[in-house]
């Protein structure tokens, strides 16, 4: 497994538990595949090569790569990137993927399309690591080259952080295909934008139990736009679903594609 250097623990300390083992979470997202047209179009009408920050277990990287696309995706979770190594196969050259720190990071070559997709922008838990990531996610695009977020609207996701214990989720455990119900609460603090999820897992082979927290910052597409200005970064086009409809206050989704060159309209 290959690690890229200028992170640190502190990222990895979210992510080191059950919701992100690289096999439990392809369970678990197993039929979220709504995204992966608009991904792919994305990746095909910016020329590649992709660089995937918070790449996972490549559900986005490899039906990209299938395209004929070069694709590096990077990744905090040494879990998740087994898993993604384990489904591209010995035999593909492409996606390489790389276990690193999108907070700060340094691969020596620029890219068509560097994207952060899933939500997963929501893992920079404070202003300061969202400008480190979009400052280095700026210094990786080709001059003319897109960097793309979708992540989930804050109204959408808050409005269920009612801190009351509910069934969550439930999927085949992969190894050994029995059940795994997860219940869960979740909490959102408005000052400092940060929503927890505590989970608890039950494997019902042998009624056995592991407790998992996912922390996500909440960000408005003008939050984002703000932060990136700040990176040298313009937001040139929003979309406010996978269908490229237009971003609006009752939008579930937020969709920026930005270009190299400072502060634009904000969306
Ligand atoms: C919701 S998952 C999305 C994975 C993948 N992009 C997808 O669409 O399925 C969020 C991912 O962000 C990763 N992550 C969290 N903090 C990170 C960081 N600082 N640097 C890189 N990856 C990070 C987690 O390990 C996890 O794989």
């Amino acid at each position: 497994m290959v690690r890229l250097r200028g992170g640190d623990d502190s990222a990895l300390r979210h992510v080191d538990n059950v919701y992100y083992d690289g096999p439990h979470y392809d369970q678990r997202y197993a039929t979220y595949t709504h995204d992966i047209g608009f991904w792919r179009e994305a990746a095909r009408s910016n020329g590649g090569p992709v660089l995937e920050l918070a790449a996972g277990t490549g559900r986005l990287s490899l039906p990209i790569a299938e395209h004929g696309i070069d694709v590096v995706g990077v990744d905090v979770a040494p879990s998740m990137i087994d898993q993604a190594v384990r489904k591209r196969g010995p035999s593909r050259a492409t996606p390489t993927f790389l276990v690193g720190d999108m907070r700060r990071f340094e691969l020596g070559r620029r890219f068509g399309l560097v994207m952060i997709a899933c939500s997963s922008v929501c893992h920079l838990l404070s202003d300061e690591d969202a400008l480190s990531c979009f400052t280095s996610a700026a210094r990786h695009m080709r001059p003319d080259g897109t960097f793309a977020i979708d992540v989930a609207a804050p109204r959408h996701e808050t409005a269920r952080a009612d801190a009351r214990w509910k069934s969550r989720f439930s999927y085949d455990h992969p190894a050994t295909g029995h059940l795994v119900t997860v219940r869960g609460r979740r909490t959102y603090s408005p000052a400092s934008r940060l929503l927890t999820d505590e989970m608890e897992y039950t494997f019902t082979e042998d009624g056995r139990t592991e407790h998992a927290t996912r922390v996500s910052r909440m960000y408005s597409a003008d939050d984002l736009a703000a932060l990136l200005g700040r990176a040298g970064l313009r937001v040139e086009r929003t979309f406010g679903d996978f269908d490229g409809g237009p971003l609006t206050a009752d939008s579930t989704t937020q969709i920026l594609m930005c270009s190299l060159g400072g502060p634009g309209r904000t969306p």
